[in-house]
């Protein structure tokens, strides 16, 4: 009898964590190697945060809680709701984990049963797909390609679904493009699931805060209230905040799913660090200034990067609206040869390449399920990022 379950031979380790360890590896072994793997902000939780959480250490905020969120949070979430998003909820509507990664395990777990499947655009945030795997569904990748700025077309939604259909992942601003829907791009998908009432929605609202230029964040309940009774809108404080070693992430929805995911995490993990809780607190009631700075920061670093990797040859970078992730083609580098030998013959290859020759980490296209591209995560300094995107530059100006 094999000691591993079944299960596990389904999923695979996270590829964004891998790259992260490994240039982190190299760096330990003396290379000077820059990191764009990462997926989080580069600066530190906010001042007032930090003092609510040791505030609740003293305090003595240091016990278990209600498994899913203390009710001064449960509030804020729903007054959150409701200031920027339009959307109405109660308490017993929401529910907190560890995470926005666990909210949406819970989610998957409280609702999959084996052979459903759920509609996911790609290329996707890496754990989409394993997490329904682990959770006994079918992950069903649609290609929303650079040909449509990374947008799933309503088309494209309508043909995917199936009588199995039972959830369609939405995440907008997106991780790994950074493309954001506009309200009328939102409207047309949600026309779409209209016309599929056994379809339901999760919509994962990570990124909101991070959008430039004048783009206008929307999630899909605010837009077609009609999907109100079948939407978990997911968020969480971990990217607006700067907050993402704390574990919170939340969800608001019909109650009996909510109820379901708290059962889950009942029998898991029970309440997210009570001290975390009281800190993300702080982070949606206290000062929102920060969130308008940051936006600022990231708008300049994604003009520095978008420009200078369009200068390298082979590489074609759009414009996200949102999020910290840019993911250009490099249609034009495959099949070239690299200047110490390597032969591109896709993304993992010329990641890989990139790494042993330049020094630089990225995330290989076909880790979100759409080749040939590679994600740069461009959370951190402006002068890092100029190096690595001059290193980039030379990579490619190298291959023959
Ligand atoms: C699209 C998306 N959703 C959810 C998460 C999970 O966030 P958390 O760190 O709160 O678990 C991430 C983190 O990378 C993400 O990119």
């Amino acid at each position: 009898m094999a000691f591993l379950s079944d299960t596990l031979s389904r999923v695979k380790p996270s590829p964004t964590i891998a790259v992260t360890n490994k240039a982190r590896e190299l760096k330990a072994a003396g290379r000077d190697v820059i990191g764009l793997g990462a997926g989080e902000p580069d600066f530190d939780t906010p001042q007032n945060i930090k003092d609510a959480a040791k505030r609740a250490i003293d305090e003595g905020k240091t016990k278990y809680t209600a498994v899913d969120g203390i009710p001064e949070l449960k509030q804020a979430i729903c007054d959150k709701f409701q200031r920027e998003n339009g959307l109405s909820y109660k308490p017993n509507q929401v529910t907190v984990g560890t995470g926005g990664k666990q909210i949406l395990y819970n989610a998957f777990v409280a609702t999959l049963n084996a052979g459903d499947e759920v509609i996911i655009p790609a290329p996707y945030w890496v754990s989409y797909p394993d997490m329904v795997l682990l959770a006994g569904g079918e992950p069903v990748p649609v290609v929303a390609g650079i040909e449509t700025n990374f947008k799933l077309s309503p088309e494209a939604l309508e043909a995917a679904i199936t009588p199995k259909t039972k959830w369609f992942i939405f995440n907008s601003p997106s991780n790994p493009t950074g493309a954001g829907y506009t309200r009328e791009e939102l409207k047309a998908l949600t026309d779409v699931l209209m016309r599929h009432p056994h379809v339901w929605v999760m919509s994962d609202d990570m990124y909101e805060h991070l959008v430039f230029d004048d783009f206008e964040f929307f999630t899909p309940a605010q837009v077609e209230p009609g999907l109100y009774d079948r939407t978990l809108t997911c968020n969480g404080v971990s990217k607006a905040y700067a907050m993402t070693g704390w574990r919170i992430g939340y969800a608001a929805g019909p109650v009996e799913l909510i109820k379901a995911m708290g059962t889950i995490q009942s029998q898991s993990t029970s309440n997210p660090s009570s001290v975390s809780q009281y800190a993300a607190l702080e982070g949606l009631t206290g000062p929102q200034q920060f969130l308008d700075d940051n936006k600022a920061l990231f708008q300049r670093r994604r003009d520095l990067v978008v420009s200078m990797l369009n200068e390298a040859p082979g590489i074609n970078c759009p414009t996200p609206e949102g999020a910290f992730y840019v993911y250009p083609d490099i249609s034009g580098c495959i099949g070239k040869t690299s200047a110490k030998g390597t032969v591109i013959t896709d993304d993992e290859v010329f990641a890989s390449a990139l790494l042993e020759e330049e020094d630089v980490a990225v995330v290989f296209g076909a880790a979100f399920g759409l080749s040939p591209n590679f994600r740069v995560s461009y959370a951190t300094a402006d002068e890092v990022l100029r190096e690595a995107c001059t290193r980039i530059q030379r990579f490619c100006s190298g291959l023959t």
